[in-house]
């Protein structure tokens, strides 16, 4: 059984890396749509339109199942993606239901993109759960562009993170969630920023507990041994340059364990 990952770039590789580790008995196909990152500058129907393409190609190089690794993806497609394929699709959930449900007498700060933030999915989540007035909304665009640039540096990121946090004041907080899968590579900038008092949050252990329930259930032999093939947008990827860039970001993402 082949794994389809899906991202609009490398946010994606951190589920991957955790579903690694959580399954190592299963070859993964991921695919990086790098001709349309971001997405969260994009339209709706521009972003449904790339994300319909990328699950037809991994769908057609045999992924049984499919991880939308992506939260803007997910908001946007993932209904589309289960009406049109018979396969299990799993998408991202921001993790805002355990953070409400955590909260003490302090504020949750929901990160994400400006295009997840403005989406139904997210804001009926929050319309339903949030029945005390205590999320607020933050679009970090700064942060998926330092991703795909690979900039990873406290001293280049954190003045772009101070500027965008110094709207609120972060004492009043006790959680900020990380709604987009490319903040998982900033935790250390956050902690650097804020402290170890603030509780940082995300998505990606719930999604793979998911994905490995789903497989279970399929009761399907996974038959492989941790092998990766990665495609960015349509094309495998072979040359030697981008694969040490992929496998540099599985191995970051180890040491920040
Ligand atoms: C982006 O491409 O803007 C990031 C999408 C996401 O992970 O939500």
């Amino acid at each position: 059984m082949l794994i389809g990952f899906f991202d609009s770039g490398v946010g994606g590789i951190t589920v991957l890396h955790d579903a690694l580790q959580a399954l190592p008995n299963a070859d993964f196909i991921y695919y990086a749509d790098t001709d349309n990152v971001p997405y969260g500058t994009k339209t709706k129907a521009q972003v449904k339109d790339y994300v319909m393409n990328a699950a037809d190609f991994l769908v057609g190089h045999g992924a049984g199942v499919l991880v939308v690794a992506c939260n803007t993806a997910t908001s946007v497609a993932i209904k589309a993606l289960r009406q049109k394929y018979d396969i299990p699709i799993i998408g991202m959930e921001p993790a805002v239901k355990p953070a409400v449900e955590n909260h003490k007498d302090k504020r949750i700060l929901v990160t994400a993109t400006a295009l997840a933030l403005k989406l139904d999915k997210l804001k009926k989540l929050i319309t339903t759960l949030d029945c005390e007035d205590i999320v607020d909304l933050l679009p970090l665009p700064g942060l998926v562009r330092f991703a795909e640039d690979m900039t990873f540096d406290t001293e280049t990121v954190l003045p772009y993170l101070r500027e965008e946090l110094s709207r609120f004041d972060m004492q009043n907080y006790q959680t900020v969630v990380l709604g987009c899968t490319h903040f998982i590579y900033f935790r250390h900038v956050f902690r650097a920023l804020l402290g170890g008092e603030i509780e940082l949050i995300d998505g990606n252990q719930g999604t793979v507990n998911m994905l490995v329930k789903t497989l279970d259930e399929l009761r399907a032999p996974l038959g492989g041994a941790g092998k990766i093939t990665w495609y960015q947008s349509g094309a495998q990827v072979t040359d030697e340059q981008t694969l040490q860039r992929f496998e540099a970001l599985l191995k970051r993402l180890n040491e920040a364990r």
